[in-house]
Protein backbone atom coordinates (compact mmCIF):
# COMPACT_ATOMS: atom_id res chain seq x y z
CA UNK A 1 0.00 0.00 0.00
CA UNK A 2 1.52 3.57 -1.11
CA UNK A 3 1.48 5.79 2.42
CA UNK A 4 -0.38 8.93 1.26
CA UNK A 5 2.33 11.83 0.15
CA UNK A 6 0.66 14.02 3.09
CA UNK A 7 0.73 11.25 5.67
CA UNK A 8 4.85 10.29 4.80
CA UNK A 9 6.02 13.92 4.82
CA UNK A 10 3.59 14.96 7.53
CA UNK A 11 5.55 16.85 9.73
CA UNK A 12 7.13 19.19 7.22
CA UNK A 13 3.71 19.98 5.57
CA UNK A 14 0.94 22.64 6.52
CA UNK A 15 -1.72 19.94 7.81
CA UNK A 16 -3.34 19.37 11.12
CA UNK A 17 -5.10 16.28 12.65
CA UNK A 18 -8.20 17.94 11.13
CA UNK A 19 -7.24 18.14 7.84
CA UNK A 20 -8.98 15.30 5.96
CA UNK A 21 -6.25 13.45 3.51
CA UNK A 22 -7.75 13.34 -0.46
CA UNK A 23 -5.07 10.94 -1.74
CA UNK A 24 -4.63 8.51 -4.55
CA UNK A 25 -1.84 6.96 -3.52
CA UNK A 26 0.73 9.97 -5.35
CA UNK A 27 4.17 10.14 -4.56
CA UNK A 28 6.90 8.20 -3.01
CA UNK A 29 8.03 8.10 -7.39
CA UNK A 30 10.91 5.80 -8.56
CA UNK A 31 14.69 7.37 -9.08
CA UNK A 32 16.09 5.36 -11.97
CA UNK A 33 19.57 5.10 -12.94
CA UNK A 34 19.69 6.28 -16.58
CA UNK A 35 23.01 3.97 -17.59
CA UNK A 36 23.33 5.09 -21.43
CA UNK A 37 22.38 8.84 -21.10
CA UNK A 38 24.56 9.08 -18.39
CA UNK A 39 27.84 7.13 -20.39
CA UNK A 40 26.98 9.53 -23.31
CA UNK A 41 26.59 13.00 -21.08
CA UNK A 42 30.10 11.49 -19.05
CA UNK A 43 27.99 11.87 -15.81
CA UNK A 44 25.62 10.17 -13.25
CA UNK A 45 22.59 10.73 -14.57
CA UNK A 46 19.21 9.83 -11.84
CA UNK A 47 15.81 10.60 -13.35
CA UNK A 48 12.82 10.80 -11.04
CA UNK A 49 10.23 9.18 -12.59
CA UNK A 50 7.23 11.32 -11.67
CA UNK A 51 4.93 9.99 -14.51
CA UNK A 52 4.51 7.24 -12.21
CA UNK A 53 2.18 9.75 -9.54
CA UNK A 54 -1.84 8.51 -10.01
CA UNK A 55 -2.75 11.43 -12.80
CA UNK A 56 0.77 10.94 -14.65
CA UNK A 57 2.72 13.67 -13.59
CA UNK A 58 4.22 15.75 -10.74
CA UNK A 59 1.37 17.44 -9.93
CA UNK A 60 -0.67 15.18 -7.76
CA UNK A 61 2.10 16.43 -5.31
CA UNK A 62 0.98 19.40 -4.86
CA UNK A 63 -2.66 18.81 -5.76
CA UNK A 64 -3.41 15.90 -2.73
CA UNK A 65 -2.81 19.19 -0.41
CA UNK A 66 -4.60 21.82 -2.56
CA UNK A 67 -7.57 19.90 -2.57
CA UNK A 68 -7.64 18.47 1.11
CA UNK A 69 -6.87 21.97 2.63
CA UNK A 70 -9.47 22.91 0.17
CA UNK A 71 -11.98 20.60 1.60
CA UNK A 72 -11.35 21.25 4.91
CA UNK A 73 -11.82 25.22 4.22
CA UNK A 74 -15.50 24.04 3.21
CA UNK A 75 -14.77 24.73 -0.51
CA UNK A 76 -17.23 22.63 -2.79
CA UNK A 77 -15.62 23.38 -5.91
CA UNK A 78 -11.55 23.93 -7.18
CA UNK A 79 -10.50 26.05 -10.58
CA UNK A 80 -7.52 25.75 -12.23
CA UNK A 81 -6.09 27.16 -15.60
CA UNK A 82 -3.89 24.74 -17.02
CA UNK A 83 -1.76 23.59 -20.05
CA UNK A 84 -3.45 20.33 -19.26
CA UNK A 85 -1.71 18.62 -16.32
CA UNK A 86 -2.97 20.84 -13.58
CA UNK A 87 -6.77 20.36 -15.17
CA UNK A 88 -5.92 16.97 -15.01
CA UNK A 89 -4.62 16.37 -11.45
CA UNK A 90 -7.29 18.93 -10.09
CA UNK A 91 -10.41 16.60 -11.95
CA UNK A 92 -8.78 13.45 -10.43
CA UNK A 93 -8.17 14.90 -7.03
CA UNK A 94 -11.40 16.82 -6.93
CA UNK A 95 -13.47 13.58 -8.03
CA UNK A 96 -11.84 11.77 -5.40
CA UNK A 97 -13.30 14.57 -2.80
CA UNK A 98 -16.87 14.63 -4.39
CA UNK A 99 -16.44 18.36 -5.03
CA UNK A 100 -16.95 20.04 -8.56
CA UNK A 101 -13.87 21.60 -10.84
CA UNK A 102 -13.59 23.82 -13.51
CA UNK A 103 -10.47 23.95 -15.53
CA UNK A 104 -9.58 26.28 -17.97
CA UNK A 105 -7.71 25.33 -21.02
CA UNK A 106 -5.98 27.55 -24.04
CA UNK A 107 -8.42 26.32 -26.97
CA UNK A 108 -6.58 24.06 -29.17
CA UNK A 109 -3.41 23.97 -27.01
CA UNK A 110 -3.47 20.98 -24.69
CA UNK A 111 -2.55 17.86 -25.46
CA UNK A 112 -5.13 14.68 -26.04
CA UNK A 113 -4.65 12.60 -23.37
CA UNK A 114 -5.07 15.57 -20.56
CA UNK A 115 -7.70 16.54 -22.27
CA UNK A 116 -9.26 13.33 -22.06
CA UNK A 117 -8.41 12.59 -18.34
CA UNK A 118 -9.85 15.80 -17.06
CA UNK A 119 -13.11 14.99 -19.18
CA UNK A 120 -13.46 11.54 -17.77
CA UNK A 121 -12.67 12.84 -14.35
CA UNK A 122 -16.55 14.86 -14.59
CA UNK A 123 -14.71 18.17 -14.50
CA UNK A 124 -15.93 20.84 -16.40
CA UNK A 125 -13.70 21.74 -19.44
CA UNK A 126 -13.93 25.22 -20.99
CA UNK A 127 -11.50 26.61 -23.42
CA UNK A 128 -10.98 29.66 -23.75
CA UNK A 129 -10.22 31.56 -26.46
CA UNK A 130 -7.05 33.04 -25.61
CA UNK A 131 -3.43 31.70 -24.34
CA UNK A 132 -2.88 30.06 -20.94
CA UNK A 133 -1.72 33.89 -19.38
CA UNK A 134 -5.24 34.61 -20.47
CA UNK A 135 -7.05 32.09 -19.07
CA UNK A 136 -5.17 31.89 -15.41
CA UNK A 137 -6.11 35.90 -15.43
CA UNK A 138 -9.89 34.87 -15.74
CA UNK A 139 -9.41 32.21 -13.58
CA UNK A 140 -8.14 33.99 -10.82
CA UNK A 141 -10.28 36.52 -11.18
CA UNK A 142 -13.23 34.48 -11.07
CA UNK A 143 -11.44 32.77 -7.50
CA UNK A 144 -11.34 36.13 -6.26
CA UNK A 145 -15.00 35.85 -5.92
CA UNK A 146 -15.23 33.34 -3.44
CA UNK A 147 -17.28 30.70 -5.45
CA UNK A 148 -13.99 28.53 -6.13
CA UNK A 149 -10.83 27.63 -4.60
CA UNK A 150 -7.74 28.33 -7.43
CA UNK A 151 -5.45 25.08 -7.52
CA UNK A 152 -2.86 26.65 -9.39
CA UNK A 153 0.45 26.83 -8.43
CA UNK A 154 -0.37 30.78 -7.13
CA UNK A 155 -2.03 28.21 -4.44
CA UNK A 156 0.63 28.16 -1.56
CA UNK A 157 -0.27 24.56 -0.67
CA UNK A 158 0.43 23.10 -4.47
CA UNK A 159 4.44 24.35 -3.54
CA UNK A 160 4.35 22.71 -0.43
CA UNK A 161 3.58 19.56 -1.68
CA UNK A 162 5.67 19.51 -4.69
CA UNK A 163 8.73 20.44 -2.84
CA UNK A 164 9.10 16.56 -1.56
CA UNK A 165 9.75 15.42 -3.94
CA UNK A 166 13.11 17.32 -2.94
CA UNK A 167 12.64 15.09 0.22
CA UNK A 168 12.21 11.70 -1.69
CA UNK A 169 15.48 12.05 -3.83
CA UNK A 170 17.46 12.74 -1.02
CA UNK A 171 16.31 9.93 1.00
CA UNK A 172 17.36 7.76 -1.72
CA UNK A 173 20.38 9.27 -2.80
CA UNK A 174 21.35 9.22 0.40
CA UNK A 175 22.92 12.79 0.08
CA UNK A 176 22.40 15.88 -2.25
CA UNK A 177 23.27 15.48 -5.76
CA UNK A 178 25.49 17.93 -7.75
CA UNK A 179 22.85 19.23 -9.47
CA UNK A 180 18.66 19.19 -9.87
CA UNK A 181 16.96 20.08 -13.39
CA UNK A 182 13.88 20.36 -14.11
CA UNK A 183 11.50 21.86 -17.10
CA UNK A 184 10.43 25.23 -16.30
CA UNK A 185 6.53 26.32 -17.64
CA UNK A 186 5.41 28.68 -14.86
CA UNK A 187 8.20 28.10 -12.45
CA UNK A 188 5.89 26.85 -9.69
CA UNK A 189 8.05 23.69 -9.19
CA UNK A 190 10.70 25.90 -9.23
CA UNK A 191 10.32 27.38 -6.02
CA UNK A 192 9.30 24.39 -4.65
CA UNK A 193 12.35 22.69 -5.42
CA UNK A 194 14.53 25.32 -3.83
CA UNK A 195 12.47 25.30 -0.86
CA UNK A 196 12.75 21.89 -0.45
CA UNK A 197 16.38 22.18 -0.55
CA UNK A 198 15.79 25.20 1.74
CA UNK A 199 14.60 23.15 4.11
CA UNK A 200 16.88 20.24 4.07
CA UNK A 201 19.71 22.99 4.57
CA UNK A 202 22.04 21.86 1.83
CA UNK A 203 23.03 23.40 -1.57
CA UNK A 204 22.88 21.98 -5.26
CA UNK A 205 22.71 23.59 -8.33
CA UNK A 206 19.24 23.87 -9.41
CA UNK A 207 18.54 23.67 -13.58
CA UNK A 208 15.53 25.07 -14.83
CA UNK A 209 15.00 24.57 -18.81
CA UNK A 210 12.72 26.85 -20.64
CA UNK A 211 11.67 26.99 -24.09
CA UNK A 212 13.19 29.16 -26.34
CA UNK A 213 10.02 29.86 -28.31
CA UNK A 214 7.62 30.35 -25.03
CA UNK A 215 4.67 31.02 -26.84
CA UNK A 216 4.91 28.78 -29.45
CA UNK A 217 6.99 25.86 -28.11
CA UNK A 218 6.15 21.94 -29.29
CA UNK A 219 5.60 21.41 -25.42
CA UNK A 220 2.43 22.37 -24.84
CA UNK A 221 3.04 21.76 -21.38
CA UNK A 222 5.20 24.75 -20.76
CA UNK A 223 3.43 27.14 -24.01
CA UNK A 224 3.30 30.21 -21.09
CA UNK A 225 4.65 33.42 -22.23
CA UNK A 226 4.46 34.98 -18.74
CA UNK A 227 5.45 32.57 -15.84
CA UNK A 228 3.80 33.10 -12.52
CA UNK A 229 6.73 32.40 -10.64
CA UNK A 230 9.30 34.56 -12.82
CA UNK A 231 10.15 36.97 -10.12
CA UNK A 232 10.26 34.05 -7.72
CA UNK A 233 12.74 32.17 -9.66
CA UNK A 234 14.74 35.09 -10.52
CA UNK A 235 15.70 36.16 -6.63
CA UNK A 236 16.38 31.82 -6.08
CA UNK A 237 19.76 30.84 -6.89
CA UNK A 238 18.42 28.59 -9.91
CA UNK A 239 19.61 28.74 -13.53
CA UNK A 240 17.96 29.17 -16.11
CA UNK A 241 18.62 27.66 -19.45
CA UNK A 242 16.87 27.89 -22.66
CA UNK A 243 16.62 25.12 -25.02
CA UNK A 244 14.93 25.47 -28.30
CA UNK A 245 12.34 22.27 -29.64
CA UNK A 246 14.41 20.80 -31.87
CA UNK A 247 16.59 20.50 -28.83
CA UNK A 248 13.36 19.36 -26.55
CA UNK A 249 12.55 16.85 -28.88
CA UNK A 250 16.05 15.33 -29.54
CA UNK A 251 16.88 14.77 -26.08
CA UNK A 252 12.60 13.39 -25.28
CA UNK A 253 13.33 10.73 -28.53
CA UNK A 254 16.65 9.75 -26.84
CA UNK A 255 15.26 8.65 -23.62
CA UNK A 256 12.42 6.62 -25.43
CA UNK A 257 15.29 4.94 -27.56
CA UNK A 258 18.18 5.04 -25.07
CA UNK A 259 16.54 4.39 -22.09
CA UNK A 260 13.08 2.95 -22.46
CA UNK A 261 11.09 5.39 -21.11
CA UNK A 262 8.50 7.87 -22.48
CA UNK A 263 7.70 11.21 -21.44
CA UNK A 264 5.83 14.17 -22.88
CA UNK A 265 8.53 16.58 -25.04
CA UNK A 266 8.50 19.34 -21.95
CA UNK A 267 9.68 16.61 -19.40
CA UNK A 268 12.90 16.22 -21.58
CA UNK A 269 13.51 20.38 -21.44
CA UNK A 270 16.02 19.68 -18.26
CA UNK A 271 17.48 16.81 -20.04
CA UNK A 272 17.71 18.92 -23.09
CA UNK A 273 19.70 21.41 -21.42
CA UNK A 274 21.91 19.37 -19.73
CA UNK A 275 22.88 17.99 -22.96
CA UNK A 276 24.25 21.57 -23.66
CA UNK A 277 26.49 21.97 -20.21
CA UNK A 278 26.66 18.34 -19.14
CA UNK A 279 28.96 18.72 -15.54
CA UNK A 280 31.41 15.98 -16.42
CA UNK A 281 31.76 13.14 -13.69
CA UNK A 282 29.29 14.96 -11.36
CA UNK A 283 25.53 13.10 -10.16
CA UNK A 284 22.71 14.96 -11.56
CA UNK A 285 18.82 14.24 -10.64
CA UNK A 286 16.67 15.01 -14.01
CA UNK A 287 13.17 15.45 -12.90
CA UNK A 288 10.53 13.49 -15.73
CA UNK A 289 7.58 15.48 -14.99
CA UNK A 290 4.71 13.94 -16.80
CA UNK A 291 3.80 10.83 -19.14
CA UNK A 292 3.92 10.39 -23.09
CA UNK A 293 1.05 8.74 -23.17
CA UNK A 294 -0.73 12.30 -21.94
CA UNK A 295 0.73 13.47 -25.81
CA UNK A 296 0.09 10.54 -28.06
CA UNK A 297 0.35 13.60 -30.77
CA UNK A 298 3.35 14.09 -30.79
CA UNK A 299 4.93 11.05 -30.71
CA UNK A 300 2.86 10.11 -33.55
CA UNK A 301 3.73 12.98 -35.82
CA UNK A 302 7.37 12.59 -34.93
CA UNK A 303 8.29 8.67 -34.26
CA UNK A 304 8.67 6.28 -37.56
CA UNK A 305 5.43 4.69 -38.80
CA UNK A 306 3.87 1.54 -38.71
CA UNK A 307 4.36 -0.57 -41.50
CA UNK A 308 0.99 -2.79 -42.82
CA UNK A 309 1.67 -6.32 -43.62
CA UNK A 310 -0.14 -9.07 -44.55
CA UNK A 311 -0.19 -12.09 -41.84
CA UNK A 312 2.80 -13.91 -43.59
CA UNK A 313 5.70 -14.82 -42.44
CA UNK A 314 7.96 -14.01 -45.25
CA UNK A 315 6.30 -10.45 -45.79
CA UNK A 316 6.86 -9.76 -42.14
CA UNK A 317 10.58 -11.33 -42.16
CA UNK A 318 11.12 -8.83 -45.24
CA UNK A 319 9.21 -5.79 -42.81
CA UNK A 320 11.19 -6.44 -39.93
CA UNK A 321 14.39 -5.18 -41.24
CA UNK A 322 17.38 -5.79 -38.72
CA UNK A 323 15.38 -5.26 -35.59
N1 LIG B 1 6.34 19.67 -17.02
C1 LIG B 1 5.04 19.39 -17.21
C2 LIG B 1 4.68 18.04 -17.72
C3 LIG B 1 4.05 20.37 -16.92
O1 LIG B 1 2.78 20.07 -17.10
C4 LIG B 1 4.46 21.64 -16.45
C5 LIG B 1 3.48 22.68 -16.14
C6 LIG B 1 5.83 21.87 -16.29
C7 LIG B 1 6.72 20.86 -16.57
C8 LIG B 1 6.35 23.19 -15.82
O2 LIG B 1 6.25 23.29 -14.45
O3 LIG B 1 4.93 25.39 -14.38
O4 LIG B 1 5.95 24.40 -12.34
O5 LIG B 1 7.37 25.49 -14.07
N2 LIG B 1 2.23 22.55 -16.35
C9 LIG B 1 1.20 23.52 -15.91
C10 LIG B 1 -0.17 22.96 -16.15
C11 LIG B 1 1.41 24.88 -16.41
O6 LIG B 1 -1.13 23.73 -16.28
O7 LIG B 1 -0.34 21.74 -16.19
P1 LIG B 1 6.13 24.73 -13.76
Amino acid sequence: VTTPLIERFRDRLPVGPETPIVSLGEGSTPLLPAPRLSERLGLELWLKWEPANPSGSYKDRGMTLAVSKAVEAGASAVICASTGNTAASAAAYAARAGIGAVVLQPEGAVASGKVAQSRIHGARVLQVRGSFDDALSAARALADRGTHALVNSLNPHRIEGQKTAVFEIVDELGALPHAFVLPYGGGGNTVSYARGLAELGGRARLVSAQAADRRRTVATAIRIAAPAHREAVESLDAEVATVTDAQILEAWAELARLEGLFCEPSSAAGLAALALDPPRGKQVVATITGHGLKDPDTAARIAPDAVLVDPDPDAIAAAAGAA
